[in-house]
């Protein structure tokens, strides 16, 4: 007996992205903190980050750009089967905000659940949602990245408070008759758990920045050698570069290191600072707006951070 299963291929059909109405800039930062916006802008490459208002919940900023993703998609409501959700800023723990983030934007009964794997979590979920349709789990699934980290982030803290902001990004996923999300390439190393942790409920975010920036310069690199193997392409076919937005250093070394200097590359960190599993669909989306990257490109997205995490494939863009 031949069990069905889904189609061969999973396509990204449509994006969207909500950053909170507050913008903060480096010398606002500055006025906290023994830091400056000429060292923001050469050690990290951050201008400005949004930061959510009050009352303006993580549940919200997912709605938001859900619902985005949503009409860009041309689908309703309705039409989804499964929401994910990447967080590691949950307001709380249980329940996960997926079920309530489909409550809110009228999905009947969906299969809902969080992903957890920090600045990883977008490319995991991804994967997540590629994989159940083509199994046949799943037909239309919303993935969403969204993150209230400055819930967790403290504010006089200078190694980390001047990196981080509040964001969300989605996108929608259906089958296709032909592959257009290729295979994830993903690991983690739990020995470096502490180099960027919340220790405990009653504490904020710790980070050892030095070693997660060179853990990222020297490992990431051969990784996106692996995501494009394992898709059967060639670095030279890639159109559109999307790192996790974690330090424009991290991101300009990659793009160094890979010779990927032909090829359009995400820096939202500038207007956006780092928005953990946000970061990659908001940095892709503000691309396709304005047009440094175009309908049917060929996209590598990496993400990484905490844990230490990463996870990263090839999409086309929508
Ligand atoms: O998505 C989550 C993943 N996280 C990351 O990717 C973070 C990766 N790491 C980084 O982005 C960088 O390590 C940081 C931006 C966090 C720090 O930059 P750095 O170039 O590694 O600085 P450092 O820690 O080596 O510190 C150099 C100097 C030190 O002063 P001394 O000891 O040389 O006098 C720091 O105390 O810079 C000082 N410093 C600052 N000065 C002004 C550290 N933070 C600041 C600051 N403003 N905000």
């Amino acid at each position: 007996m031949k069990l069905r299963t889904g189609p061969v291929g999973a396509r990204i059909i449509g994006l969207g992205d909500y950053r909170p109405h507050r913008i903060v800039t480096n010398d606002e930062i500055a006025q906290n903190v023994a830091t400056s916006d000429e060292w923001i802008r050469t050690r990290v490459g951050i201008a400005r980050r949004h930061f959510a208002g009050e009352g303006e919940s993580l549940i919200d900023m997912a709605v938001a750009a859900g619902g985005k993703a949503l009409a860009a998609s041309g689908l309703a409501p309705e039409d989804i089967d499964v929401v994910i959700v990447a967080t590691c800023t949950p307001p709380s723990p249980i329940p996960g905000v997926s079920p309530t983030v489909a409550d809110r934007l009228g999905v009947p009964s969906p299969g809902a659940f969080d992903v957890n794997a920090a600045c990883a979590g977008f490319c995991y979920a991804l994967s997540c949602a590629a994989d159940a349709i083509r199994s046949g789990s799943a037909q239309r699934v919303l993935v969403i990245g969204a993150e209230r980290l400055t819930d967790w982030v403290d504010p006089l803290d200078r190694g980390t408070c001047i990196l981080f902001g509040d964001g969300a990004g989605a996108a929608v996923v259906v089958g296709s008759d032909t592959p257009a999300i290729g295979p994830v390439v993903w690991g983690s190393d739990g020995s470096k758990r502490e180099a960027i942790m919340v220790p405990s409920r009653d504490t904020l975010m710790s980070m050892d920045g030095q070693s997660v920036f060179r853990w990222a310069t020297t490992k990431l690199a051969p990784v996106v050698r692996q995501i494009c193997e394992q898709s059967g392409v060639e670095l030279s076919d890639i159109d559109v570069f999307v790192p996790h937005q974690a330090n424009l250093r991290i991101i300009d070394s990659l793009v160094r290191a890979l010779g990927l200097h032909h090829v359009a590359v995400g820096r939202d960190i500038v207007d956006t600072g780092n928005t953990s599993s946000a970061s990659i669909p908001l940095a892709l989306s503000r691309m396709l707006e304005t047009g440094e990257a175009k309908s049917g490109d060929l996209t590598l997205a990496l993400g990484f951070g905490a844990g230490l995490t990463f996870a990263g494939q090839l999409l086309i863009c929508p």
